[in-house]
């Protein structure tokens, strides 16, 4: 394989006006980050030496989501892609290689393998200009590629200045393409606006290089999707759609089943073991990482959260917890952040567990708020029960030991430790410690008054 040596130029200074929106729409999320993030990512893996982003609308934003991966240069006037990459004229003619890729911020499913091929196709061809382009099943909005007689690119010509003729070509102009930099400043130099947009297109550096003989090749996109070009709310649907499936089809060639493809949603990041079975109407977001054999859903949401093997959740929200082997939850719980539940333990029918682990095999079943709680092994906490850490100024911990029983209703008032072994009688309110293998009840004693009848 070819030394890589190429500067990456991602143009990002556009409003996007299509979207619709105060964010500028490098930063609109899709696939779980910011636009710009993937083609950043999709760059950098592809082994670009060096990242410039042009930016302009909201360039402080964009500035500070880009960080230290690129260099930024503001372009003050958004007169068009030509001009865009000339704002970046003298990091261009600073470069030590020769080779300059263009991509736009608007193509999050680019996958970095892709521009590799791209990258080694300019190179092997000796080219100098080489143009990523598709087939688009709809080809509206994009520039299209122009072919002569002996089916060389000869143009690109925008949607907005094609003849009827033009319009018909469904091969398109991706925006991402490989210039040799002489040659692409140029043609920067004489671009005009002289077009139905007013704008200077970087696409006119084509027929530019044409009239000159300067050698251009093309390498069509194996699949249209992968260069999707988001200028449109419905773009971006469309790309979360694509996104998804991408993940789901990878996770399913490693052995996840995945019942329904049109109502699981997993992050690109989430890891899923072999085995696994994910039901619809399933959410699994952000760095989830979830073991082999578990059952999870229908209705589930899982967020930044990890699942060992053998776990089973069902209708439930788990946020930023640990979840061990074996363990069962649902329906209609929620594990909060800084939540662990050791191997079997079992959490049940509208719990609710915060900031608490829950030991080995101990149960949480019925109806209960577990928060601030070290709960031992072998716990059982009766239905109803509620650890009280909130006195409205402090949290306090409650905890409860290996094999302690606590009876219906309780409210275990923090801080307070229930002790190994002891037993809390049904609706008691407990306000002290309660020693081992003890019970402790706290209840007034039953009145009954007899031959008792309402008044008239
Ligand atoms: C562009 C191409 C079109 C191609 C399509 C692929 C041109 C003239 N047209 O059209 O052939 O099919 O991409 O998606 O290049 N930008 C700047 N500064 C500017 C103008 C734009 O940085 O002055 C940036 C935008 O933020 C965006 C990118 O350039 O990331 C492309 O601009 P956009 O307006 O989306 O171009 P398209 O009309 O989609
Ligand atoms: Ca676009």
């Amino acid at each position: 394989m070819t030394e890589k040596n190429f500067l990456s130029i991602i143009l990002a200074a556009g409003k996007g006006t299509r979207m619709k929106s105060k964010l500028p729409k490098a930063l609109h999320e899709v696939g779980g980050k910011p636009m710009i993030q993937h083609v950043l990512d999709a760059a950098k893996n592809a082994q670009a030496s060096k990242q410039i982003v042009i930016t302009g609308f909201e360039a402080d934003m964009i500035k500070a989501a880009v960080g230290t991966q690129a260099e930024c240069v503001f372009q003050e006037e958004q007169l068009g892609t030509g001009h865009a990459v000339k704002t970046a004229k003298e990091k261009i003619s600073s470069f030590t290689g020769s080779t300059i890729m263009v991509l736009c911020c608007d193509t999050p499913l680019l996958t970095d393998s892709l521009l590799a091929k791209l990258y080694e196709h300019h190179i092997s061809s000796n080219a100098k200009a080489t143009i990523l382009t598709a087939l688009a099943p709809d080809p509206t909005g994009y520039g299209r590629i122009i072919r002569d007689s002996n089916d060389l690119v000869s143009k690109i010509v925008e949607h907005k200045d094609a003849s009827p003729l033009e319009l018909k070509v469904n091969e398109i102009n991706t925006g991402i393409y490989c210039f040799e930099k002489i040659e692409l400043l140029e043609a920067l130099d004489s671009l005009t606006c002289d077009n139905a947009n007013k704008e200077y297109y970087l696409t006119d550096v084509i027929e530019m290089f044409k009239n000159k003989n300067l050698p251009i090749v093309s390498m069509i996109s194996p699949s249209f999707e992968e260069t999707l070009g988001i200028n449109s709310r419905l773009q971006l649907a469309e790309a979360e759609k694509f996104f998804n499936r991408r993940k789901l089809l990878s996770l399913l060639d490693n052995g996840v089943t995945i019942l329904d493809l049109d109502s699981v949603f997993i992050s690109p990041e989430a890891i899923i073991g072999q085995d696994t079975i994910i039901h619809p109407f399933t959410f699994i977001e952000g760095n989830t990482v979830i073991g082999s054999d578990c059952e999870i859903g229908p209705n589930t949401k899982i967020d930044n959260s990890v699942i060992g093997n053998g776990v089973y959740i069902y209708f439930s929200y788990l946020n930023e917890c640990k979840i061990k082997n074996n363990v069962k939850v649902g329906p209609y719980v929620q594990i909060r952040p800084d939540s662990v539940l050791e191997d079997n333990a079992k959490i049940g029918n509208f719990v609710e567990i915060k900031n608490s682990i829950i030991g080995e095999d101990s149960k949480v079943p019925h109806l209960s708020y577990i928060g601030d709680t070290d709960l031992g092994k072998k716990v059982n906490i009766g239905s109803g029960t509620i650890t009280v850490n909130y006195d409205g100024k402090n949290k306090s911990r409650t905890t409860i030991k290996d094999m302690a029983f606590i009876g219906c209703n309780c409210n275990l008032i923090a801080p307070v430790v229930i002790e190994e072994g002891a037993f809390i009688g049904a609706g008691s309110t407990i306000t002290k410690n309660v020693p081992a293998w003890s019970l402790a009840v706290e209840r007034s004693n039953l009145k009954c008054i007899k031959d008792w009848r309402k008044p008239e």
